[in-house]
């Protein structure tokens, strides 16, 4: 973990996003840190943040409830969930903290890739807007989360997992490597008028086939990744009741996977953090009751 002794003063960092998955693990990692820290959420919440870390209560979709949220902050992280409205409403937030004073910008991206996929082109169309507003401010891009295979938990479970992912590969990242980039970035006090972009990802790319050879060691029983063309995949999805707005990312998730475009493996999140990335069998492991249906106690 990087430590807090580079910072020359107690900076205020607010994190939006910060009951989702990137968002609350880095809100674990900067709970001990010398900084005050204020989360930004729809549904603040005794309890629902450790005690000594502020709420504030923001609705992305309604600028106006973002000022006061941002006032006196130097920091400031900026996610959001998926959703049809996130250019417009990451914008807004740029312009809130811009207005607000705040000095640097750390924003959750998404791998650069050059193609009209949602959500990877929303990416890009808010970092071009950031780029522009000219402030200090680190993209961090990472590839796909290890935790997309959560949707893989019932049909493994059932013996129906597959997808339009053919035999392509594809490099997997834990969201708690993408908390621990950020903390490192949100931590140093040097950088707060750098410009910079980071892509991030796991230790190696993997096909489905692999993922379900590790499956079929963990579980102990034959695991497959049935093979089946986009408009197979996206027929089924809509038949269980996916939303389109959903079944166009996670057809379009499938293609990254089929062209391998996102394989790459970069030194990055060693770089930041100091530790290697997380591997994926690991947290296959730690999750297997998603996969195996056994009860959590
Ligand atoms: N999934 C992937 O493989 C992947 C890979 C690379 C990049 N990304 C990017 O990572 C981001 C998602 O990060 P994540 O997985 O940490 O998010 P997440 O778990 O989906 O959490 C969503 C967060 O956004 C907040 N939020 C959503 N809508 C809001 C609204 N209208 N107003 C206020 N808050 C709102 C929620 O806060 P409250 O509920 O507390 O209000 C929640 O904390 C997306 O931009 C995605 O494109 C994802």
């Amino acid at each position: 973990m990087p430590q807090s002794a580079t910072l020359v003063s107690r900076p205020r960092i607010a994190i939006a996003g910060a009951s989702g998955r990137v968002g609350a693990a880095l809100v674990a990692n900067l709970a001990g840190e010398a900084v005050d820290l204020v989360a930004l959420t729809r549904k603040p919440e005794p309890g629902r943040f450790p005690l000594h870390i502020a709420q504030a209560a923001v609705e992305f979709d309604a600028p106006a409830t973002l000022g006061a949220a941002l006032e006196g902050v130097d920091r400031f992280f900026l996610a959001q969930g998926t959703s049809p409205r996130q250019v417009e409403n990451e914008i807004a937030l740029i312009d809130a903290a811009i207005a607000a004073g705040v000095k640097h910008i750390v924003k959750l991206s998404a791998a650069s890739l050059p193609a009209k996929l949602h959500p990877f082109d929303w990416h890009a169309r808010v970092e071009a807007y950031l780029l522009s507003r000219d402030i200090g401010h680190t993209m961090l891009r990472p590839t796909t989360f290890f935790d997309t295979l959560v949707r893989a938990g019932k049909p493994v479970q059932e013996g129906s997992w597959g997808g339009a992912a053919g035999h392509g590969a594809v490099n997997l990242i834990d969201t708690r490597d993408v908390a621990d980039a950020a903390t490192a970035v949100l931590l140093d006090a040097e950088s707060t008028h750098w410009q910079r972009a980071f892509h991030l990802t796991g230790p190696r790319a993997w096909t489905m086939d692999e993922v379900a050879g590790e499956l079929t060691r963990l579980l102990g029983k034959p695991v497959s990744y049935a093979q089946r063309t986009a408009a197979e995949e996206r027929q089924r999805l809509l038949a269980s009741g996916v939303s389109e707005f959903v079944v166009d990312i996670l057809v379009g998730l499938d293609r990254t996977v089929h062209e391998s475009s996102l394989r790459e493996e970069t030194a990055t999140v060693q770089l930041l953090t100091g530790h290697a990335p997380r591997q994926l069998p690991d947290w296959l492991e730690q999750n297997l009751s998603l996969f195996s249906g056994a009860k959590v106690s």
